[in-house]
């Protein structure tokens, strides 16, 4: 499924759905080119799950566990990951990635993912952010989700 990402309020639109969708355990690869927006909507579908801490990049430490305020649907953590340094996959696992990969009450959204296809679950789910010519962006996210709404 494919949404316009037009604008900063479109990305807020989308990452509150994301929020709605997400269930404790996934795994979400988010994908795009540099500057795509990755991070931007990584931080809106934080503060949609209650996550008043602000999420920036993680870039020197490859992921950051952000604990919800207020468990959702059984989400108790927020797993922030960001391969774009990565040199060898396995540097997320020996940083101890697997126990949250693993967590039934965590879900866990790494900017890259691509960049780490082997360290990721089979269940992994994808949202990839593209920039057309005139530099409209839009994602496409798990048919599974449905409409945006
Ligand atoms: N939907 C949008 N409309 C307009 N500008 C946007 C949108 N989403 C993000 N931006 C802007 O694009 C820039 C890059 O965003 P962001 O840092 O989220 O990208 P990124 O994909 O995480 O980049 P990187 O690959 O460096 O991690 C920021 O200035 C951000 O405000
Ligand atoms: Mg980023």
């Amino acid at each position: 499924m494919k949404a316009n990402l037009s604008n900063l309020q479109d990305t807020k639109h989308f990452a509150d759905f994301v929020a709605r969708k997400l269930m404790p355990g996934d795994v979400i690869s988010l994908e795009g080119n540099l500057g795509a927006g990755k991070t931007t909507l990584l931080q809106f579908i934080a503060s949609a799950l209650g996550i008043s801490k602000q999420t920036t990049s993680p870039t020197f430490i490859l992921f950051r566990v952000l604990p919800l305020v207020k468990s959702k649907r059984g989400i108790k953590w927020l797993v922030h990951g960001d391969a774009y340094r990565v040199q060898r996959q396995e540097e997320l696992t020996e940083a101890g990635l697997n126990d949250y990969l693993q967590d039934p009450h965590t879900v866990t959204i790494i900017e890259w993912g691509n960049n780490v296809p082997n360290i990721l679950p089979k269940r992994t789910k994808q949202i990839l952010i593209k920039k057309d010519a005139s530099d409209v962006r839009s994602a496409t996210y798990p048919d599974a989700w449905g409409m945006l709404s």
